[in-house]
């Protein structure tokens, strides 16, 4: 499967290192043929970066409303209709940031995987356990627990992606095992092709946590590792052309 790397930039960048580094990337996506590539900017650079004549890279959201509708009196939320119409196609939804930080539960995930349907937005769906949850064994549990909460009967490989962060190991230079990877990503495809068929086998599932230039070949060779979900190293150029070029190399 053709592997998809996004890059989630969380609340970092201002306009003009934000439109350098998209130029920049978007540049080195066009030149490799087997990867596809997402950037995910803040909110509030979104219109600019969408307004690029970016030819290689895809847009995203880092979030959608969880509002019943797409526009009205909803004040701070962005709508699905919204986010299309600065030249996104991709949100995520769903980090685990969101959901502790913001207290997002699967119930309002739910929504905003609905409502990025509804206006034609792929969704990169995020799921994670905690350290404490992995220790005591409840991590494949958990993380397909969030999978059928958050998806819906609508969902396909062609507008769903799953990314699997363990949130112990954002940010924080930890991974886990490769064969631990390995095991999640297994279980997360059969939890999708238990949900919606056969097409469960082509959805993405990416990783997610502590991806560098310098593990992500080996990340990316894991079976049913379909891409990557990258945050701090997707900040600097080179650092996210490695995990590119990581991907065009599997
Ligand atoms: P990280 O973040 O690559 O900085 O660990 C990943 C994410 O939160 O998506």
């Amino acid at each position: 499967m053709r592997p998809l790397i996004a890059g989630n930039w969380k609340m970092n960048m201002q306009k003009d290192a934000g439109i350098a580094l998209a130029r920049d990337i978007d540049a080195y996506a066009q030149s490799v043929s087997n990867v596809d590539v997402v950037l995910c900017p803040p909110m509030s650079l979104l219109g600019l970066v969408g307004a690029l004549p970016t030819t290689a890279a895809c847009i995203g959201a880092q979030d959608i409303a969880a509002a019943p509708a797409d526009h009205g009196a909803y004040t701070g939320d962005v709508s699905g209709a919204m986010i299309r119409d600065l030249g996104a196609t991709y949100t995520i939804v769903g980090h685990s940031e969101r959901r502790a930080m913001h207290h997002e539960t699967d119930e309002v995930v739910a929504k905003k995987v609905t409502n990025a349907y509804a206006a034609d937005l792929k969704v990169i769906l995020c799921v994670g356990e905690t350290l404490t949850q992995r220790e005591s064994g409840s991590a494949e549990a958990i993380v397909t627990a969030q999978i059928a909460a958050d998806l819906s009967a609508d969902s396909t490989s062609n507008n769903t992606v799953i990314a699997y962060e363990p949130i112990w190991a954002i940010g924080t230079g930890k991974i886990p095992s490769m064969d631990e990877i390995a095991q999640m990503h297994a279980a997360i495809r059969a939890k999708l092709v238990a949900l919606i068929g056969q097409d469960g086998n082509n959805v993405r599932i990416l990783y997610g946590g502590s991806v560098k230039a310098s593990n992500a070949g080996d990340i990316l060779a894991l079976a049913n590792v379909n891409g990557a979900l990258v945050g701090g190293a997707s900040l600097k150029a080179d650092d996210f052309k490695g995990i590119i070029q990581a991907g065009e190399k599997v």
